[in-house]
């Protein structure tokens, strides 16, 4: 007797809960702690069944039932979620052992409340999904390298910078990101070696081959990764591609260095526009006075036509200090409504002599369009520039073609200069733009840009499609209101 009451307190005093059930699962024997976990009030009226503080209730007892009468021994280390009167979800690690003599039949319980546990491996879990999304979505390339340069990690940022999948990459050796010039640097040695020395390298910037082989510039991270015991065993490299943010700052560069030149010129072509006017005044003078001299008719020939070639050569030179000019400073727009035709018109008219001498047709197609606001002096110079490149892109024989359409609901109207002349190689079609970019002896590689800055300084655009040595046609794009 004093036996089974030393036993009896030792189970009412122990840390693990304790329950004695009838084969229906009523709780016959709940000891302390058991108590404690649960919450309810002991004792009580009415009887308790095990089911009632299962969270899952009756369908978790009958999984239990039944995984106990596979395991005859009874059931270890079982998970489930209890509840009590103020908890609602209490995580409980439980025994059952399966009871069985003359009289009764039933179950005795063990359980340990193993809620805290549960939630820091909940949190663990939820950390590594975290991390896992982190690598993941990362718009850089994550990737893991071994001390033999093997690839051993590689995340979706990685597989859009450098178009390999994981499957592609993974195992295979660095190398084959690597071109063909560094690899011959053995640059993947070298970047190992400073990465083992410090045991990170910060910031290299170097080239890359993507698997469409296009060379990217990126900027490269590497940190060690080491095991339990601090030994190196590979790397994680953080790459970001920075091609795109190297070509900005390289036409930043660019850009700063045309303003200054652009300046300066502004400057020379201000300067020089006195002098031409003057040189152009005397030169008028100039042939008045051969007209009055008593000199014989072939001489007198021979010097007027000299004059013309030099008055048509400072004329030139005065178109060349115009656009200078006009690149630096574009003036502020004078719209009125205009039509476009008339303006096609009109420079038709300036350039017609040249026309006929180069045999060169021009068919102009005058459709009914609505007036519409432009500065006239702007969009003349605009469309000008654009049927002199034609001319000059046809050389002597040929057509050049103009003709609108208006888009009424986008509310644009466009203008076509279509040529048959020499057309532009593909991958020069976004230089034409380029201030200073001419393929001709004597061209100022100014006209296009110029174009394109009037267009945009009417809320218009200019596009253009080529053909080489079929053609090209030049659009500008006009809002035809506001
Ligand atoms: N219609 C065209 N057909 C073929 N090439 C063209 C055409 N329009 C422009 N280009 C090319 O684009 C380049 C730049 O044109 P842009 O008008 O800016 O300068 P440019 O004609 O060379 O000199 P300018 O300042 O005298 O106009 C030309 O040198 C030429 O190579
Ligand atoms: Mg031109």
């Amino acid at each position: 007797m004093e036996h089974i009451d030393k036993f009896k307190k030792i189970l009412e005093n122990t840390n693990i809960g304790i329950l004695e059930t009838d084969i229906n699962g009523k709780i016959i024997y709940i000891n302390k702690k058991a108590k404690e976990v649960i919450g309810l009030k002991f004792p009580r009226n009415n009887p308790l069944f095990v089911w009632e503080i299962l969270k899952n209730g009756k369908n978790e007892f009958n999984k239990i039932v039944k995984l106990i009468e596979k395991n005859k021994n009874g059931i270890e280390g079982y998970e489930t979620k209890i509840i009590s009167e103020e908890i609602k979800n209490i995580w409980v690690d439980v025994n059952v052992t399966p009871l069985k003599d003359r009289e009764t039949e039933g179950y005795l319980i063990f359980f340990k409340d193993v809620t805290k546990k549960k939630i820091l491996e909940e949190k663990a879990k939820e950390t590594t999904l975290y991390l896992k999304n982190i690598l993941n979505d990362s718009a850089d390339a994550i990737l893991g390298i071994t001390l033999e340069n093997k690839i051993f990690l590689w995340n979706k940022g990685a597989e859009e910078i450098y178009g390999y999948t994981a499957d592609e990459v993974l195992g295979k050796h660095i190398d084959i990101l690597i071109p063909e010039k560094l690899k011959k640097e053995n640059e993947s040695e070298k970047i190992i070696k400073e990465a083992l020395k410090k045991g990170y390298l910060k910031n290299y910037i170097t080239e890359r081959k993507r698997k469409d082989g296009e060379i990217i510039k990126v900027n490269i991270t590497r940190s060690a990764i080491r095991d339990l015991e601090g030994r190196i065993f590979g790397f994680s490299a953080i790459v970001r591609d920075i091609t795109e943010q190297e070509k900005m700052q390289q036409k930043l560069i660019q850009s700063e260095r045309l303003s200054i030149v652009g300046r300066m010129a502004s400057q020379v072509a201000h300067e020089i526009r006195n002098p031409l006017a003057s040189i152009s005044l005397n030169l008028e003078l100039l042939e008045e006075e051969i007209e009055e001299i008593d000199l014989d008719k072939p001489k007198k020939m021979e010097l007027t036509s000299l004059i013309k070639t030099i008055t048509s050569e400072v004329s030139h030179i005065n178109n060349i200090t115009d656009d200078y000019l006009s690149f630096v400073r574009m003036p502020v727009l004078k719209k009125s409504k205009e039509n476009l035709h008339s303006i096609v018109e009109d420079i038709y008219n300036s350039l017609k002599n040249l026309l006929i001498t180069a045999r060169i047709k021009f068919v102009h197609h005058k459709q009914n369009i609505p007036l519409i606001p432009v500065d006239y002096n702007q969009a003349r110079r605009a469309i000008l520039n654009i049927i002199k490149n034609a001319i000059e892109a046809i050389g002597n024989d040929g057509k050049i073609e103009v003709f609108t359409r208006n888009y009424r609901e986008k509310k644009r109207l466009c203008l076509y200069i279509k040529d048959s002349g020499s057309g532009i190689p593909e991958d020069k079609l976004d230089k034409i733009f380029e201030p200073f970019y001419t393929t001709k002896a004597t061209g100022s590689g100014l006209g296009m840009h110029i174009t394109y800055q009037i267009m945009k300084e009417h809320g218009g655009e200019i596009k253009i499609t080529s053909r080489e040595g079929k053609g090209t046609t030049v659009s500008l794009c006009f809002p035809t209101e506001g």
